[in-house]
């Protein structure tokens, strides 16, 4: 299920550029979800392709992982004005969109406190879950849920890069 090309289920619809629609290979079992596109994002229509797009990319090549080897997406498929957090009516309303990405998934990794919030119902700090073993519901399943670092936390941050290479980590040693 896929948001149609004038969608206008938020208000979202106003400032963006493209809709950002999920990238990478849907029958992997691996989703990872995080915030919202931003500006790089917006422009070309593909998730993940900024500066910490291109980080999470390296982190993950250099565990021998590609990004065409998972599915890519967001909690939200357009760009929040100044890359403010999405709010949680907009997540509301694009979330048929996200549950039809992930409910045929094994595991779903939440890139940072936006995702986490949105599928784990998460409010504290990420250091004290990250790589920690969650299920969350999806069309009426249960599936594995590993939060970790969103990449934009691991651009300034050593110990948030060797936390996320664990996630990349945990994740071709059990579902890729
Ligand atoms: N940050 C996100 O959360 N998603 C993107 O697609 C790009 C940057």
């Amino acid at each position: 299920m896929r948001p149609s090309p004038d969608c206008s289920l938020c208000s979202l619809c106003r400032e963006r550029t493209r809709i950002v629609l999920p990238d990478g290979d849907p029958s992997s079992g691996v989703v990872f979800v995080g915030e919202a596109p931003g500006e790089t994002e917006d422009l070309t229509g593909r998730p993940f392709v900024g500066r910490s797009g291109k980080l999470m990319e390296r982190m993950m090549s250099e565990e021998g992982v590609s990004r065409s080897d998972v599915l890519i997406t967001n909690t939200v498929k357009c760009r929040p004005p100044g890359n403010r957090d999405p709010t949680p009516e907009e997540m509301v309303a694009c979330r048929p969109f996200l549950d039809s990405e992930i409910c045929g998934s094994r595991v779903v990794v939440g890139l940072g406190r936006s995702a986490c919030r949105d599928l784990a119902g998460y409010e504290g700090r990420m250091k004290d879950i990250v790589n920690t073993r969650m299920t969350i519901k999806a069309g009426g399943r249960d599936i594995a849920f590993i939060p970790t670092f969103h990449p934009a936390a691991c651009i300034y941050s050593r110990e948030s890069r060797e936390a996320f290479r664990m996630t990349i980590r945990m994740i071709k040693r059990e579902f890729l």
